[in-house]
């Protein structure tokens, strides 16, 4: 994980540097850290905490913010603990060479042991300062040129890296290299300036020309010059793709709401229509998507589906397999990236694999790609952020236009994942002839309504809240849910758990008896979902069992419910709509009190602790 941002060309580089890092926290917020070159002197500020932490130090030393060459750092720890020692930027031993690094180096132990014995110190516990330091020893070896000694160092890496290295002997560049870790270089106006970032988002305002480097590539970043991009093993000089971006300042920023997630969530209307926008056309009766289309005969003389995700993108693919399996009638497996990938699964030619992630980043989904494609698989995207690593290693895929989400917990990705892969498995069906013409067309009439339906549901915002005001002091939460709505469960529980720090399970309804009933008592809120398709009369009994133990219970229903309304302590209502769409809606109040029991118990909701947004390391 972990954020890098850079500048070097005409500007004061430490307000780009800063404001890119704080775009960047979601990567991480552990420790933040600054590497000013003044013309003369680096100045190095860092401290545990986030960047407004950095801001206090700095604030009133105004010689350690000049200077139009910076490069800065937010971390999540994975080797030391976050502290002010292990926060980057880490010089090396002679002081002349800097770095801040994304990633881990797998075998830094042995690297550094060999430049113990060879007279090199270290203060920190990182293996970023073992990484500056072996760049230090092969450059006095070799008496090579900054370039070169971080391309021959990194040949002697095992692990994942984006990095950026100044070196004050040659003070008029910046080195960047990336291998799993995401990088990206914006590119101003005849070269006179360029942006380094993990992504684009803190450069956006400055230029909208960026090149993302690939996996195995450094570039030397002059001032006034063009970059140089290479391979790191083979020395290749590369063509850099110059790419024009599509993001807006107004589309990171809060808008108006509290938090990001706050936004986020109300964005998901919005992020709906965009997502079906251009392939859901139901007025000819056709869905349109061209990494389908071009694909149709792998998906469907396919096996099996392998689905493979992690987190929240994972519960998006267990609601994916209620789809596919229901409407495609295509066999579904879903599968957590780290499991499948070291599992010595059985994948073939025969498989398609489906990858989601909302980053496009994460490592084990990513690693799980790889191991799929090695296998002779064919693999598909279903990523938010454009030009990403997972959206590049897929053979094709989809983009969901959520938009960038910012709030670790994530919302809007959740709810256009699904719309994605109900758009797939609508397509799919009326391919194989699985649905017919009226239910394809009565699905694609239905999916319309549901940009609506949520705007509406917002509404009940106040009454979320005043469920949540009962419960916010719980200490144990269940969420329970059948059929397509059993991935739900599980997610309005990841909710509550990443931002409010209160323990709450999912379950599938029936799977209580198996266990979680035995925990139920008054003091234990239990959320159901209980809308009138599907199963709602087992969903009843379940309810009904819960009751019959004094067990709270939040039921969340479909509009003119009378039932569970007699039995349950609350009801949130949803709007009527096919049973597979459930979860783009039953997912919303979920989303809302989670927010509210967060906020009410003082919590940072868009940066709870100990969480990142992207999670580039295994
Ligand atoms: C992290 C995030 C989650 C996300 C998961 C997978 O844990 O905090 O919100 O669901 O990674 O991320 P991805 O970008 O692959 O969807």
């Amino acid at each position: 994980m972990c954020g890098i941002a850079g500048y070097i060309g005409y500007r004061e580089a430490y307000p780009i540097v800063v404001n890119g890092l704080k775009r960047l926290e979601y990567r991480g917020y552990d420790s933040a850290g600054i590497m000013m070159y003044d013309g003369k002197k680096m100045h190095l500020s860092k401290t545990k905490g986030k960047v407004s932490d950095l801001e206090l130090i700095t604030e009133k030393e105004t010689e350690r913010k000049h200077g139009t060459i910076g490069i800065g750092h937010t971390r999540w720890a994975t080797h030391g603990v976050p502290n002010d020692t292990n926060s980057h930027p880490h010089f090396s031993q002679s002081g002349d060479l800097v770095l801040v690094h994304n990633g881990i180096i797998e075998n830094y132990d042995t690297i550094k042991k060999e430049l113990i014995s060879r007279g090199y110190t270290f203060k920190s516990d990182t293996d970023t300062e073992v990484l500056i330091n072996l760049i230090e020893e092969v450059k006095k070896k070799e008496n090579c040129k900054l370039g070169k000694a971080v391309q021959l160092a990194l040949t002697q890496v095992v692990g994942a890296y984006a990095i950026a290295v100044f070196d004050i002997t040659k003070p008029n560049e910046i080195v960047v290299a990336r291998l799993g870790s995401p990088i990206a270089i914006g590119v101003g106006k005849d070269n006179k300036e360029f942006f380094i970032a993990s992504d684009t988002s803190p450069f956006i305002e400055f230029t909208k020309k960026a090149i993302y480097l690939e996996d195995g590539e450094l570039a030397i970043i002059k001032k006034d010059k063009e970059i140089k991009v290479r391979q790191i093993k083979d020395d290749k000089l590369i063509n850099a793709d110059i790419q024009k971006l599509q993001l807006s300042l107004e589309q990171i920023e809060k808008g108006g709401y509290e938090h990001f997630m706050l936004k986020e969530i109300h964005e998901q209307p919005r992020a709906i229509v965009d997502t079906y926008r251009g392939r859901m056309l139901p007025d000819e009766g056709v869905i349109k998507m061209a990494g389908i289309d071009d694909n149709m005969s792998k998906f469907l003389n396919a096996d099996r589906i392998i689905i493979v995700a992690c987190g929240t993108s994972w519960h998006a693919g267990l609601v994916g397999e209620y789809l596919f399996e229901d409407m495609a009638r295509i066999p579904v497996e879903v599968e957590y990236a780290s499991e499948f990938r070291y599992r010595n699964p059985i994948i073939t030619s025969k498989d398609v694999v489906i990858a989601i992630s909302q980053s496009g980043e994460t490592a084990d989904t990513l690693a799980a790609i790889k191991l799929a494609k090695s296998k002779g698989a064919f693999v598909f995207g279903v990523c938010n952020v454009v030009g990403s690593s997972i959206a590049r290693e897929t053979h094709a895929g989809a983009y969901t236009h959520a938009g960038p989400e910012i709030g670790v917990a994530s919302t809007k990705a959740f709810t256009t994942q699904i719309t994605v892969l109900s758009l797939i498995a609508l397509k799919l069906a009326k391919e194989k002839g699985s649905l017919s013409t009226s239910a394809f067309q009565a699905y694609l009439q239905t999916m319309q309504l549901i940009p609506g339906q949520i705007e509406k549901l917002l509404e009940i915002d106040e009454h979320v809240k005043s469920i949540a005001a009962v419960y916010k002091n719980a200490k144990n939460c269940l969420y329970l849910g059948r059929g397509y709505n059993f991935p739900v469960a599980l997610e309005g529980a990841l909710k509550l758990k990443e931002i409010s720090y209160i323990h709450a399970e999912g379950y599938p309804a029936a799977e209580m008896k198996h266990g979680p009933i035995a925990l139920i008592d008054e003091n234990m809120p239990i959320f159901v979902i209980a809308t009138n398709k599907g199963h709602y009369e087992k969903v009843v009994s379940n309810i009904q069992e819960i009751k019959s133990r004094s067990g709270k219970i939040i039921a969340v229903v479909t509009e003119g419910d009378t039932t569970v309304k007699e039995i349950a302590d609350h009801v949130i209502e949803i709007p009527e709509t096919e049973e597979a769409f459930t979860p783009l809606l039953t997912t919303i109040p979920f989303q809302l009190l989670s927010y509210h029991i967060a906020v009410m118990l003082d919590k940072n909701v868009d940066q709870p602790r100990n969480l990142a947004k992207s999670v580039t390391v295994e």
